[in-house]
């Protein structure tokens, strides 16, 4: 029998660059790899709050290094600059999490239609590629690259009147799996978590008697998640040891996707 191999579970060191890293499950995904030692970009729409971002990443004490990058991923030139920033910045780039997102209702018959379609696909789906391809020439001088893509439960099924969000996270499983399948031979592992209710920015304005109700009705653990939740898992598929985990659509829902009735 061949000996048992350690592998390492260890990001300290890695340098990760994160969207929407200002609030919700980005920035509990900076927090926590900072925490586990890499090197972390914070980005996000306004500087002040990724800024914001890194000074509780620097007040925890924690032993990664954290910076912050304004940058709107709807603007295809400032990813690239952004992302080669930070990839001279910290001396290369091991790790991209495509997280950034909003939610605006789209009714297919509303007028105003166009209005969510647009802005939905251009930050949750075309930002998500446009993304990687800044980042390959850099995934590619890493011993363990990683991409994770943050889709939704809402890329699995559908709730009503969201259908340019379902099309975008819907994406974003396709373009994971056509990436994983395309960048696998780069050993470039490429996978996706789908979130469930989760208590962040996004889902602030839901008044708490309805979160419960749907919880206990929809969700089998009876409860929104915390965003930390779900970085734990982001966090998992970045290691190194998370080395033949590609393709992956992964759903961090407290069951709510496996419940029929
Ligand atoms: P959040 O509102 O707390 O954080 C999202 C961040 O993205 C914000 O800081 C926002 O400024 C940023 N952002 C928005 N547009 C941007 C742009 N054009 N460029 C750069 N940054 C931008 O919300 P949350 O929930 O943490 O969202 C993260 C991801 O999780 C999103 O992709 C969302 O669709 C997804 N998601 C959220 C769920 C939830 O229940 N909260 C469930 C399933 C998926």
């Amino acid at each position: 029998m061949e000996p048992y191999q350690t592998l390492s579970r260890s990001i300290a060191g890695k340098t990760a660059i994160i969207t929407g890293a200002a609030s919700g499950m980005g920035r509990a995904t900076a927090q926590l790899f900072a925490a586990e030692g890499a090197q972390v970009a914070v980005t996000d729409l306004r500087q002040e709050a990724c800024d914001a971002v890194v000074a509780e990443i620097e007040a925890a004490g924690v032993p990664g290094k954290a910076r912050g990058w304004a940058l709107d991923v709807s603007d295809e030139a400032a990813i690239k600059r952004v992302v080669g920033d930070v990839a001279e910045s910290f001396g290369g780039l091991d790790i991209v999490v495509n997280n950034a997102g909003f939610a605006i209702p789209g009714d297919v018959g509303e007028e105003s239609y166009e209005d969510s379609w647009g802005p939905t696909l251009a930050v949750m789906l075309s930002a998500h590629q446009r993304m990687i391809r800044a980042a390959l020439p850099y995934l590619r001088k890493s011993e363990s690259p990683r991409i994770v893509n943050v889709a939704s439960t809402e890329g699995l099924g559908a709730t009503p009147g969201n259908s340019p969000y379902v099309a975008a996270k819907h994406g974003v499983i396709g373009l994971t799996r056509g990436l994983a399948v395309d960048l696998g031979r780069e050993g470039i592992t490429v996978n996706c978590i789908c979130p469930g209710p989760i208590r962040t920015g996004i889902t602030d304005a839901i008044p708490e008697e309805h979160k419960q109700i749907y919880a206990k009705r929809r969700v089998p653990l009876r409860r929104y998640a915390i965003p930390e939740e779900v970085a734990h898992m982001t966090l998992s598929c970045v290691l190194p040891a998370a080395s033949f985990l590609t393709g992956a659509v992964i759903p961090v829902d407290g069951g709510l996707t496996i419940k029929n009735a």
